[in-house]
């Protein structure tokens, strides 16, 4: 018999990329006999941690897929008919595979390089085409991060386009629970009085009803309205009458709505609305437990500049044909730091992506077959529980009835749950019922008798039996007879007349062959992780493991709603603390919020608990943040919409924060200053000798320490923020954690806090006020308690995969990488920054400014000039203008960290011919890039390089060569002739001809 037992793969060594004599060589390079050694030599001693990672030993993937199986398995699969934003749905199996769980999609970056982007760009414009189709309006983005966030996003847009010095926004009373909160806590946040309303019987009865029952009316004009037109209730709101007495008021209006009742409802622009948000969820996401989901945006035109979020427009290539990039890019954040009107950054192109799939796999009809059969069940409903003597509230709804049941709502809630149907339960005499796409006639059936059997309504009597002992239905329901013989409970007046969706892309595919073609030539044309490395620096493209992916689409996680009972969701609530108890060890801290579902989210949670801190103790006068120059953009715009002023830290030449600077910027500023913002280790690239110097300064001058983690890649194992001086951090598990990027999102950004703040995290949107007052009691950050939960079970598998070891191997692992393509490309490109023993941190920043300035060639044709060498480009030009930012991560190998440093020398090369004359920066191959086939193998050729030169610039890409399927975007054009939706076709074919 075979004793011999290999012992099981170790999972750290497969997402480790560099190992045994690939190290050996590198740390040659570098001149190190140990990576240990390099480690020393790099990372401060003062910062380092005394105490290993108190986490769960390593375990193979096979038991920690046993082990996520057994935690699905406390989760309760029920039917979801809780709706109030989250409806359950088919995702249709040819986009599930061929898109969401294809790392084709979900491995690639935001959209920055559009020339390798086109397959996204193109689907992110076909979602933006689907919302500004359904909502009636111009102009819709790609995308926002929840419903509720969306709301709130609305909320400050009308604020700043009003202009006016002092005025209100009135909210509708009945917007879904989390928007009012979402919103209530961002408008606080920025001084503006909001007044919620009922406004069921118009905006002017609203107002006096909210002021007879004791409400005030904030001072100044009212700059706003948000409506819901398929209200938290499940009522239509005829908003006709609403919308007219704004606009006469001079306000702006914005319509919250459901894109799949827009098929059959008329469109808030035709109503008049200037902006309508809401969830592209029930468009083929899973519930994932409220999240991640695209929200979308869409305005009326003269609001596109201040439109949040990214925005796909069509532009031009070198050649004149038409190509995809993000628009108005100047609106960011990334650019417009303090004076940035959102935060947002990472969205959820990935959901995104899927929503817009839905809609060209069903096509206009396909959707409105759906959104009749989900109006049908709900009138069939509404019908059977009418018919035995149940009051229905609304006669008008899309998919959801209200009944009104006094006093007994919780009682038949219970009674609908264990008949296997979650339903919404109001309050104690409203019992609420949401249809979607799954339910089936047999679910109304099933769900009404048991709503009528627990009512003991003398209409439904004790259930017979079968011949098997199976029960029969006594409720006697309707039959479906197809969606058009129905009767309807919507009036033709507020019935929709417009079509939508006359794209032909929404009409092209309706075979699957057709649809997974689509979905191949469209990921063919970009470059994502699954091709190549990114290295991108501040962005942490590491491997997202196919194992790590896999729990995602259990049921058991995919499909379980935000409101589910507890009892239902234990499996969940074990995961979330596993996870949040994991990572405060990580980070040092006393507690963490997964909450919020981007970076930026986490970032502005973590100010909101420091100014509440402040508050609390009485200090509200500290309203100030020191931001150094260098730090994200998103910083500085968090710091702006948690209503905290700006002041800019200097930084030294060598990269460090200029002490003398914080010192009279912390002098002059004294009682005021509220926390400094860092990014550990620095966004130029290096650990800062002097941080802990830092924290002190600031925290003998009163502030907090807010350490931003989006750096987190370069600590874990070795040193932990909150033992060197931070209060607050957030961190991306999008980028540490090994969330895929998806394009642009899904993101979590947990924030992360001392002691002293825990009672500031975010409280759940949605939860009763708690009576025993534990709980954090913090704003609300996103539309529900766990942000983006559905995807946690991908970072708690890296986690229980890597362990304490493996975690700390893979961080010495990114030092590593980063040390050896700065030291091998040192004599071409040179390193900005370096801290200890000159040594970078996980990232380099390549400095081609002097390169700029003696040959013309920029960081941009360099970056677009990878491209031909079938790369993505590493950062342009954050943190310092004219670089390249490179952070290869622990998850490459010196085969393709050495395929990079070749490409990036033969650059250098070719940036020597320009400096030697032999080609013009204009005519060079450089400025040339990207190189298409199309422009290679045409007949005519006027360039002073070759066509080989062009493409193949190193022999080993002939046998691997990405061929970019746009010559360089013309960004200029695009924005100077803004469109967002779909071009017609036509445009491709004239370009062709031409
Ligand atoms: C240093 C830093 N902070 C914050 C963020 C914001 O994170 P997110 O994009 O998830 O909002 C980023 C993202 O790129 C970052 O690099």
């Amino acid at each position: 018999m075979n004793q011999h037992h290999p012992a099981p793969a170790v999972f750290a060594d497969r997402h480790v990329g560099p190992r045994g004599r690939e190290t050996a060589a590198m740390l040659d390079q570098l001149g190190y006999d140990t990576v240990d050694a390099l480690v020393e030599a790099a990372v401060p001693k003062s910062i380092r941690t005394q105490r290993p990672l108190d986490l769960p030993a390593a375990r193979t993937e096979a038991e920690v897929l046993a082990h996520l199986r057994d935690v699905a398995g406390k989760n309760q699969v029920k039917r979801q008919m809780i709706g109030q934003g989250f409806y359950d749905t088919h995702t249709p199996a040819v986009i599930r595979r061929n898109a969401l769980e294809s790392p084709g999609w979900y491995t690639a970056y935001t959209p920055y390089q559009p020339e390798i982007s086109q397959g996204r760009l193109e689907a992110l414009l076909n979602f933006q085409q689907v919302v500004e189709d359904l909502t009636g309006l111009e102009i819709a983005n790609a995308s926002l991060l929840d419903e509720a966030t969306a709301v709130a996003e609305a909320v400050a847009l009308m604020w700043r386009a009003s202009k006016a010095k002092a005025g209100y926004v009135v909210l509708d009373a009945d917007l879904f629970g989390q928007s009012l909160a979402v919103a209530r806590g961002r408008a606080e946040a920025i001084g503006l009085p909001v007044v919620v309303a009922n406004l069921s019987a118009g905006l002017a009865a609203g107002l006096a009803e909210h002021v007879s029952d004791g409400g005030t009316l904030p001072d100044g004009e009212l700059v706003g309205l948000v409506v819901q037109q398929v209200g938290a209730s499940g009522r239509i709101l005829d908003a006709r009458g609403v919308v007219a007495e704004a606009k006469a008021s001079g306000a702006l209006v914005t319509v919250a709505t459901d894109l799949l009742a827009l098929t059959l409802l008329t469109s808030p622009g035709e109503l008049g609305a200037d902006i309508s948000v809401g969830s592209a969820q029930r468009f083929g996401v899973p519930l994932f437990y409220g999240g991640p989901h695209a929200a979308y945006i869409a305005v009326r035109k003269g609001l596109e500049r201040q439109l949040p979020g990214r925005l796909v427009g069509v532009s031009v290539d070198a050649d004149g044909s038409p190509g995809y990039r993000l628009a108005l890019a100047t609106r960011e954040q990334h650019i417009r730091r303090e004076r940035a009107t959102s935060n947002i950054c990472t969205a959820q192109a990935l959901l995104a992506i899927v929503a817009g799939m839905y809609a060209v796999h069903h096509g206009p009809q396909g959707l409105k077959a759906i959104a009749e059969r989900v109006h049908a069940h709900a009138t069939t409903l509404a019908e059977a529980l009418r018919g035995h003597g149940v009051e229905v509230e609304h006669d008008l709804f899309f998919d959801t009835v209200r009944a009104v049941v006094p006093g007994k709502a919780a009682r038949l809630a219970s009674a609908a749950a264990e008949a296997g149907y979650n339903l919404h339960v109001p309050d104690t005499d409203h019992l609420q019922i949401a249809c979607d796409e799954t339910t089936t006639p047999a679910d109304v059936e099933a769900v009404t008798r048991s709503l009528l059997t627990a009512l003991g309504s003398a209409s439904a009597p004790a259930r017979p039996t079968t011949d098997d002992g199976r029960t029969t239905s006594d409720v006697r329901v309707p039959a479906e007879t197809g969606s058009a013989e129905r009767a309807s409970a919507l009036p033709a007046e507020l019935g929709r007349t417009t079509p939508y969706l006359q794209h032909p892309v929404f009409h092209t595919h309706r075979s699957e062959t057709s649809l997974m073609r689509y979905l191949r030539r469209l990921s063919d044309k970009d470059l994502a992780l699954d091709r190549t490395m990114i290295p991108l620096g501040s962005c942490t493209m590491k491997l997202n493991a196919a194992v790590e992916m896999e729990a995602i689409s259990w049921p058991e996680f995919a499909t379980i709603h935000p409101y589910a009972p507890a009892d239902q969701t234990e499996g969940y609530a074990e995961l979330i603390s596993a996870l949040e108890a994991q990572l405060a060890d990580i980070t040092g801290y006393a507690a963490v919020s997964v909450q919020p579902n981007a970076g930026s989210q986490g970032e502005f949670a973590g100010l909101l608990a420091i100014k509440e801190y402040h508050r609390s103790r009485g200090e509200e006068a500290r309203d100030l943040v020191l931001i150094p120059a260098s730090a994200h953009g998103t910083n500085a715009a968090s710091a702006a919409l948690a209503g905290l002023r700006v002041v800019v830290v200097k930084t030294a030449d060598d990269g460090e924060i200029l002490l003398d600077d914080l010192r009279a910027k912390l002098e002059q500023h004294a009682a005021q200053v509220a926390a400094i913002m860092i990014t550990y280790p620095s966004t130029h690239g290096v650990f800062e000798e002097h941080v802990r110097e830092v924290c002190d300064l600031v925290h003998d001058a009163g502030g907090q320490v807010y350490i931003d983690g989006a750096n987190l890649n370069a600590l874990v194992g070795l040193a932990r923020p909150g033992e060197f001086g931070g209060d607050v951090s957030h961190l991306n598990l999008h980028k540490t954690f090994c969330i895929p990027h998806g394009g642009g999102g899904p993101g979590v950004g947990p924030v992360a806090v001392a002691e002293h703040l825990v009672p500031f995290l975010p409280a759940n949107p949605v939860a009763a006020p708690d009576a025993s007052g534990d709980g954090p009691a913090g704003t609300p950050i996103s539309g529900t308690n766990h942000g983006s939960a559905g995807i946690l079970p991908i970072s708690y598998a890296y986690l229980a995969l890597m362990g304490p070891d493996g975690l700390t191997e893979a961080t010495k692992a990114a030092v590593l990488t980063a040390n050896y393509v700065s030291s091998r490309l040192a004599g071409h490109f040179p390193t900005l920054y370096t801290g200890p023993n000159g040594l970078v941190a996980h990232e380099c920043i390549l400095d081609l400014r002097d390169l700029t300035a003696r040959t013309g060639v920029t960081a941009a044709d360099v970056a677009k000039r990878l491209q031909d060498y079938g790369f993505h480009a590493p950062t342009l030009a954050f943190p310092v203008p004219g670089t390249l930012m490179v952070e290869p991560t622990e998850s490459e190998d010196l085969a393709e960290l050495d395929r990079f440093v070749d490409a990036m020398i033969a650059i250098r090369r070719e940036i020597d011919e320009v400096a030697a004359g032999r080609w013009t920066v204009e005519e060079s191959p450089l400025r040339g890039a990207p190189h298409t086939a199309a422009v290679v193998s045409a007949t005519g050729w006027d360039k002073p390089y070759s066509r080989e030169t062009a493409a193949y610039p190193l022999p080993g890409l002939r046998h691997d060569k990405y061929w970019p399927p746009v010559r360089r975007i013309d960004d200029a054009h695009g924005d100077r002739n803004l469109v967002c939706s779909c071009p017609p076709v036509e445009d491709f074919a004239a370009a062709d001809e031409g």
